[in-house]
């Protein structure tokens, strides 16, 4: 775990803020509020259905909240407050921090039809502009470190679903994201496989990255993360260290959370 005590002059690197967002006449984000430090590791939890997805994709602009304020490393992506000015980041602004953030999901979301190693630089060559002997250069020592550089030209669908998901955490990284963003990255996984996973993401957290991973492995919470953040019905309802709110739990939906967990 990093050290995270010496950060009160240390402006927030997200920062949420009475966010609102419905789907039709479904309020899903109640005026969440959330706070996370540059580096923190946070792991986000809460019963199916709470918002936890919606929340990740308001965080990289997938999905625009209707009102409130969202920060991400000083970009404002929206503002609504309580002037008649609304605020919304859009166009290449939006495009452009999409990039810098990175995102990995349940289910892998690789392109079935290139292979392994130009899943991984068509971000960088065709985004960043990266020279493409830089690129090879780079996602071949990954692969390396993940253990499949023996599957570089393989395609998706005959890899594993642990190789696919390293692959996805690889490819989100060649993108140098500011802030990466993890959906259930393990929850189609056998247990092997996840411990694959969840050992590459540790090593992202160690290097100082700033993360947030909705996860229900608490004992991978319990290893990983500064802090735990509980959410229900659209808002956090507790939060706190790992052993503080896995143990001791206050908020009753906590309480049913922590007793379900795997
Ligand atoms: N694009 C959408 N259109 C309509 N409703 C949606 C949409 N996306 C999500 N919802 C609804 O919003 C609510 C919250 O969904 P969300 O996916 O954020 O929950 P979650 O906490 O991630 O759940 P899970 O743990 O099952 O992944 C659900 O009731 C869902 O049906
Ligand atoms: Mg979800």
């Amino acid at each position: 775990m990093k050290d995270t005590t010496d950060r009160t002059t240390t402006k927030p690197f997200v920062e949420v803020k009475k966010v609102h967002k419905a789907f039709g006449p479904q309020p899903v984000l109640r005026g969440l509020d959330m706070a996370v430090n540059p580096g923190e590791t946070i792991v986000l939890m809460g019963a199916s259905g709470c918002g936890k997805t919606t929340l990740l994709r308001c965080l990289n602009g997938l999905e625009t909240p209707e009102s409130g304020s969202i920060l991400v490393n000083r970009t404002t992506l929206c503002n609504t407050g309580d002037t008649e000015s609304q605020y919304f980041l859009q166009g290449d602004a939006l495009h452009e921090f999409r990039a810098s953030v990175g995102m990995v999901f349940q289910q892998f979301n690789l392109f079935p039809h290139l292979n392994v190693m130009d899943n991984i630089m068509l971000g960088p060559v065709k985004v960043l502009k990266t020279s493409k002997e830089e690129v090879q250069e780079t996602t071949q020592k990954w692969l390396d470190r993940i253990g499949i550089l023996n599957k570089a030209s393989h395609f998706p669908d005959q890899l594993s679903g642990g190789e696919k998901q390293r692959v996805a955490i690889v490819r989100s990284l060649m993108m140098n994201p500011k802030l990466m963003l993890f959906d259930e990255p393990t929850s189609a996984l056998d247990p092997q496989m996840t411990r694959e996973v969840l050992d590459l993401i540790k090593e992202i957290a160690e290097q100082g990255m700033t993360l947030l991973i909705v996860t229900h492995h608490g004992r991978f919470a319990e290893t990983i993360a500064d802090r735990i953040l509980l959410m229900d019905n659209g808002v956090i309802v507790e939060e706190g260290p790992p052993p503080q709110l896995l143990n001791t739990p206050q908020h009753p939906a906590t309480q049913a959370f922590i007793q379900g967990l795997l």
